[in-house]
């Protein structure tokens, strides 16, 4: 059997009913917990959302357990040790996300910049205005520069996106990008001190671990230039929250785009009376397309494993 633990599109559906008996979660709440551990007691495998906790409690739950298959690229959520000592493998669905996330960067970038966001907040709140010289005046991105922390796809396609606008590229990440890529962004790989005070843009593209829980701490802010602004679409923990609502309130950087928060789905209270700062519920992956091929992507996950072939997209 296999357990569906949160709404996925048809399509995936359908592959995961031509091998097996599937029970699928058919609401946008997350599953209660009795009724996800029912299915679990019997289930080969489980697709998992990015909104379920995959510990011990979860584990036990499913002696039978031989993947996880999570419909998302990061896996924070999942305590891959755990899984791997019981012998549940875990996937995830790189590759098909990443131009969907980085168009919402660019976005956030844009909307952070030219203050899209309190220009709406304006014409909706119906308060008289009219075109003014010196109106609601953001940042141009030509000649200005971008830094990329965690070049990986979503910060490559990222790059190429902020190349269109005039943007220099600074990144930082463990390892080099490949020499071609490199060339053809004319990006720089930097230390991560040298990228906050010297972008003008700081875009987090990274996984979230433990080695990058609160990466943009206080320290990291106070040495982002005051005219710089945040983006933030990799996961809410690589910043500390209340130090970044202290740095956009006191005016330590210009502004933020945030598609994702320390605490989702809660939103630290001091951001919603910062007008610098832009936000949206985690939409990075959120187009039609890219769902669906996530989706898929896990199912064909758990065809291979439940099969006896070895999962297409492993993560250890
Ligand atoms: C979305 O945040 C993902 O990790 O896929």
């Amino acid at each position: 059997m296999i357990a569906v633990t949160g709404r996925i599109p048809d399509a995936a559906l359908e592959m995961l009913r031509e091998v097996g008996e599937v029970r699928a979660w058919e609401s946008d709440d997350v599953i209660p917990v009795d009724q996800r551990n029912t299915w679990l007691a019997d289930a080969d495998a489980a697709v998992t959302l990015l909104t379920d906790r995959v510990d011990d409690a979860f584990l036990d739950a499913g002696p039978d357990l031989k993947l996880v298959a999570n419909v998302a690229v990061g896996y924070n959520n999942i305590d891959v040790p755990a899984c791997t000592a019981r012998g549940v493998q875990v996937t995830n669905t790189p590759g098909v996300l990443t131009d969907a996330t980085a168009d919402l960067a660019m976005a956030l970038v844009l909307m952070s910049t030219r203050r899209l966001g309190e220009g709406e907040r304006l014409i909706r709140s119906a308060t008289p205005w009219q075109w003014g010289m010196f109106m609601m005046l953001g940042t141009g991105l030509q000649d200005k520069t971008l830094g990329i922390v965690g070049m990986g796809g979503i910060g490559v396609a990222l790059a190429t996106r902020a190349r269109a606008f005039g943007m220099t590229i600074v990144y930082n990440n463990r390892r080099a990008v490949d020499p071609a890529t490199e060339a053809a962004l004319g990006a720089r790989r930097v230390d991560l001190d040298e990228l906050l005070e010297s972008s003008d843009v700081v875009s987090l593209n990274c996984p979230y671990s433990a080695e990058t829980h609160h990466l943009i701490d206080a320290d990291a802010l106070a040495r982002m230039k005051a005219s710089a602004y945040l983006v933030n679409t990799a996961r809410g923990a690589v910043v500390d929250e209340a130090a970044l609502v202290d740095a956009l309130s006191s005016g330590a950087i210009a502004g933020a785009g945030l598609d994702v928060f320390e605490h989702e789905p809660a939103v630290h209270p001091g951001l919603l009376d910062c007008d610098n700062a832009v936000l949206v519920p985690h939409l990075g992956s959120a187009t039609v397309e890219t769902r669906t091929a996530m989706a898929t992507t896990a199912a064909a996950n758990v065809i291979e494993v439940l099969a006896g072939r070895p999962p297409l997209n492993p993560v250890t």
